[in-house]
């Protein structure tokens, strides 16, 4: 962050002195960390301090939180602290809904803190926030700890498979979870096609069979579940190959889902990589 900071902003970072690990997806929380200090530097408007902690944290009993709460556990503990504009009641009460912003008409996408928030609950960590006009903003994310590092095992998979603007169909009614994923897709090198209804998709992909490469959908929608999407795909492109994303798998859905023409059956939360690996594989395979 630092070399791209105003000279009247100073950025004070409180780090551990030995590593803390937290089990989740190092490109997604990469994202985390970026857009709660790209809102705070927007909103010192070129001057204050951007204070930004990392500790440990042991929560003892169930701690409410601004929106939510946090469950007993031990946790890693991430502050980013501004001393800039602050909100009011009104603001705070909708700003992890997607597409709430105060930003100017193609300034922001109100989508920054949606996406924060669909990463961190879905691996199952926490937001608190607090803030009042003119006294500045603290968000304070909470992830569990662990105590191995996973991700050294991670890293030796070796680079991550890479997209060639391939053209992916998405499908999730969960909004955050739509734009992490199509997030995801376009950093791969996809060009990602995100709808929050299924058959808002059905009726793209009927109308332009021939638009797509592959498609990603989650199972449990309402109106059309991603098997049945699935199915009507596969009538019309049997080469085409479909990712279902799902949090429950089990050997009938699995069976169900493949008999419809999917590919692979994908757990979540879905990490990156995974996501890159499947892809990759299946449209190999084509
Ligand atoms: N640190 C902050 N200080 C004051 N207001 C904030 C802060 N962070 C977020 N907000 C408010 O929450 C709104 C939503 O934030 P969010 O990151 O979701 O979208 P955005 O920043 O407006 O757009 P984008 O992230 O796409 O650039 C902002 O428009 C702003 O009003
Ligand atoms: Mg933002």
């Amino acid at each position: 962050m630092r070399g791209s900071l105003d000279p009247e902003i100073s950025l004070e970072a409180k780090l551990p002195s030995t590593p803390v690990q937290v089990f989740g997806d190092a490109t997604q929380l990469h994202q985390v960390v970026m857009n709660l200090c790209t809102n705070a530097i927007h909103a010192m408007g070129g001057k204050g301090t951007l204070r930004v902690t990392l500790e440990t944290a042991e929560v003892s009993a169930e701690r409410p939180l601004a929106h939510g709460a946090v469950a007993p556990g031990t946790y890693a503990r991430l502050t980013v602290e501004d001393t800039g504009s602050g909100m009011d009641e009104a603001t705070l009460g909708r700003i992890f809904e997607p597409f709430f912003t105060t930003k100017e008409v193609g300034k922001g996408t109100g989508l920054g803190l949606a996406l924060v928030y669909g990463i961190i609950t879905d691996a199952g960590g926490a937001i608190d926030v607090a803030s009042a006009p003119g006294r500045g903003t603290t968000f304070t994310i909470y992830m569990p700890r662990v105590d191995v590092a996973v991700v050294a095992d991670d890293e030796k998979q070796g680079p991550v498979a890479r997209g060639h603007g391939e053209r992916v169909l998405v499908v999730d009614d969960e909004q955050p979870l739509l734009a992490v994923t199509a997030e995801v897709l376009s950093r791969l090198g996809y060009e990602p096609v995100p709808f929050s209804e299924s058959q808002a998709a059905l009726a793209e992909f009927e109308a332009q069979p021939g638009r797509f490469d592959a498609a990603i959908t989650d199972e449990v929608m309402p109106g059309l579940s991603g098997t049945e999407l699935a199915g009507v795909i596969h009538r019309h492109r049997p080469e085409l190959p479909i990712l279902l994303v799902s949090g429950y798998i089990g050997p009938m859905m699995t069976e169900r889902a493949t008999a419809a023409g999917v590919n692979e059956v994908l757990k979540k939360p879905v990490q990156s990589r995974e996501i890159a690996a499947a892809l990759a594989r299946v449209l190999a395979t084509r």
